[in-house]
């Protein structure tokens, strides 16, 4: 199966891509963990994505069609993918059925988070990270010690702040992801893949309204 998690920023894609890909037998592909990795290692396409990301804007089409066309072919997501930030415009939207269509592989459906905005900027001004095991937590919702217990910090998280999770690029985030990215929903109703849920509730509500979204005929 593979599945497109589509929603504005805040939306809780990260969160609950991570919460089903185990149940589910898939792999989360996150455009935004892959360029925050570029960018950390310091590569040419790291190099070109810091301003953009930290200014809210997108990354050039390009680039993350490139990115998403080669972890694609990877051993593991052979067995079936969950598309986390991508794609994010029409152009992405076109590369990715045209990859698809090369390695003869369809798109299952596409979920849309439905949140109250003044909820998304809550949840991002609230979002941090641990700079170790890369765990996402929330000083309102899931503070460090919620569980599962994390094996690899030892449970004592170094909090980070995402360098976008400030308040006037959050706004530009969301006003490019309702400029660019909203079409997206009709282009996805109008092939048959759409699924939309309210992700405003809390985290295992959520999982289960995605969890029943794809089983959904
Ligand atoms: P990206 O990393 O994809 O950011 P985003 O789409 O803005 O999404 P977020 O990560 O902010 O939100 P999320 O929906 O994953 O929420 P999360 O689960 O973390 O992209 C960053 C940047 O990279 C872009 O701005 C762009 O520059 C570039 N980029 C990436 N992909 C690109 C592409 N395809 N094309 C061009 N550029 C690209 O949850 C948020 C918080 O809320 C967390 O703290 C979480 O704990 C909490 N939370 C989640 N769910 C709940 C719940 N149900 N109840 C309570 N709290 C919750």
């Amino acid at each position: 199966m593979n599945i497109v998690l589509l929603g504005p920023p805040g939306a809780g894609k990260g969160t609950q891509a991570k919460r089903i890909e185990k149940a589910l037998g898939l792999v989360q592909l996150s455009t935004g963990d892959m360029l925050r990795a570029a960018v950390k290692a310091g590569t040419p396409v790291g190099l070109q994505a810091k301003a953009v990301m930290e200014s809210g804007g997108l990354v050039s089409d390009e680039i993350v069609v490139g990115i998403i066309a080669d972890r694609i072919q990877e051993a593991d997501a052979r067995k079936g993918f969950i598309l986390d930030g991508f794609p994010r415009t029409q152009a992405q939207a076109d590369g990715l059925a045209a990859m698809l269509a090369g390695i003869g592989q369809p798109l299952d459906a596409v979920v849309l988070f439905n949140v109250d905005p003044e909820l998304l900027v809550k949840r991002i001004s609230g979002r941090r990270s641990c700079e170790d095991c890369g765990r996402v937590f929330n000083v309102h919702t899931a503070p460090p010690g919620t569980p599962p217990p994390c094996g690899q910090c030892n449970d004592q998280p170094r909090l980070v702040q995402r360098p976008d999770d400030n308040e006037a690029t959050v706004s530009k985030r969301i006003a490019v992801y309702e400029e660019q990215t909203r079409p997206l929903v009709d282009y996805y109703r109008a092939r048959g893949l759409l699924r939309e849920i309210d992700a405003d509730a809390d985290f295992a509500a959520v999982t289960a309204r995605v969890e029943q979204a794809l089983t959904a005929r």
